[in-house]
């Protein structure tokens, strides 16, 4: 047995492309010998055309002996998208009680944001993960009819909203920061956003009284992403909003090729799943044109977790150093070049690194 076993779902479009490149950079990571042993699941939309299913039964047992997951992304015009999230990502989340989407957005060198003002940019988004309005709870009536119907609850709970508060609150203590930013709607979603209100405040007062809190509604919210990106340091929202605001977030500072995400379980009792914020970008599929920055910063999110924070930062100063020299370009950032033609450039930068520090 290797020291950690990682379960690897490509799945579609640019997924198996920018997957290629961050398992190249995981393999050449020092370590001892066998330090990291990587199985591929071969479960995506293919997989769904011919057994009916985006993972097979038993989906839960094999998954449960891995230490992480390292996903790329899933969506296929043959397949309806709500199937391939409904049955391959919402339930790895849900069961694994992945409840924490941690989703770092920051400016990078050598990266133009498209924000006149969008230097310096450094906050972290905290999404609720495992419930909220991504529920499948509801249902449709009169279908094909004039007075056709459709319900869809979102589900929020004392709970789930403190545990995710908490999440903030324990990363704003360890990295030092001063205020949380909460965004809700509770002016107009009445019922689950007052309770979201009312449990982030609770939780802040009185686990972390040091943390300044700002609550903003998420369409002032949006604005201020654009207008004064710089006063962020943690911002918690719920499962919808968080996943607006992280496209949001990555749009102000460069774009979806360079945005890493981790769903992560904080108790460990399940797997992880570390995985880029984009989706499947079937328009550039097939090229070998996407950006594999994303895919390998996740894979840097996925060291941290399993307590390789060092191999985790080797990486990101990596990234860091090919794209400040602005050499290596792929589309997504103004240039030309290739996915394997990145993914080189940050192995080399890689292997010129100083073995410690
Ligand atoms: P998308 O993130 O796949 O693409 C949005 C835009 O960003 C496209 O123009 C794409 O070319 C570009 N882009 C994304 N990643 C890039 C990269 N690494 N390098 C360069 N350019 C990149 O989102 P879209 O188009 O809304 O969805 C496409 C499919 O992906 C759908 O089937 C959707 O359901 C699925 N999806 C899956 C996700 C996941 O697996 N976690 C997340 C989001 C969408
Ligand atoms: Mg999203």
């Amino acid at each position: 047995m290797a020291k950690y076993n990682i379960a690897v779902i490509e799945g579609d479009g640019i997924g198996p492309e920018v997957m290629e490149q961050a398992l190249n950079v995981l393999g050449a990571l020092g370590g001892e010998a066998d330090w990291l042993s990587v199985e591929k699941l071969p479960w995506n939309s293919r997989y769904y055309l011919e057994h009916g299913r985006m993972m097979p039964e038993g989906w839960k047992e094999q998954l449960q002996r891995f230490d992480a997951i390292l996903f790329g992304a899933i969506g296929d015009a043959r397949v309806p998208d709500d199937v391939s999230v409904w049955e391959l990502i919402m339930p790895i989340r849900k069961e694994f009680r992945q409840y924490v989407n941690f989703r770092p957005v920051r400016s990078l060198p050598g990266i133009r944001s498209p924000l006149a003002d969008g230097e310096d940019i450094e906050f972290a988004i905290f999404r609720e993960n495992a419930e909220g309005e991504y529920s499948d709870s509801g249902g449709r009536m009169f279908r094909g009819e004039p007075a056709e119907l459709a319900i869809q609850n979102t589900v929020m709970t004392r709970a789930g909203i403190e545990r995710i508060t908490r999440a903030a609150g324990d990363y704003a203590r360890r990295h030092g920061k001063t205020k949380l930013t909460s965004a809700t709607k509770s002016n107009a979603v009445v019922h689950a956003n007052k309770l979201w209100d009312e449990q982030v405040a609770r939780t802040v007062r009185t686990d972390y009284p040091e943390l300044e809190l700002e609550s903003v509604y998420v369409d002032a919210l949006a604005a201020y992403f654009v207008q004064r990106p710089q006063s962020f340091e943690v911002v918690v929202a719920s499962n919808l909003f968080g996943d607006i605001l992280s496209d949001l977030g990555s749009g102000i500072t460069g774009g979806l090729g360079l945005s890493p995400s981790a769903n992560i379980n904080p108790e460990k009792d399940f797997p992880s799943m570390f995985e880029p914020v984009h989706g499947s970008a079937p328009d550039i599929a097939g090229k070998g044109i996407a950006n594999p920055i994303a895919q390998i910063w996740s894979a840097a999110l996925m060291l941290d977790h399993l307590g390789e924070a060092e191999k985790g930062k080797k990486i990101v100063r990596a990234i860091e150093q090919v794209l400040a020299e602005g050499k290596v370009k792929t589309a997504d950032i103004g240039g030309d070049a290739t996915t394997a033609e990145m993914g080189q450039a940050i192995l080399d930068k890689l292997a010129a690194l100083p073995e410690k520090g």
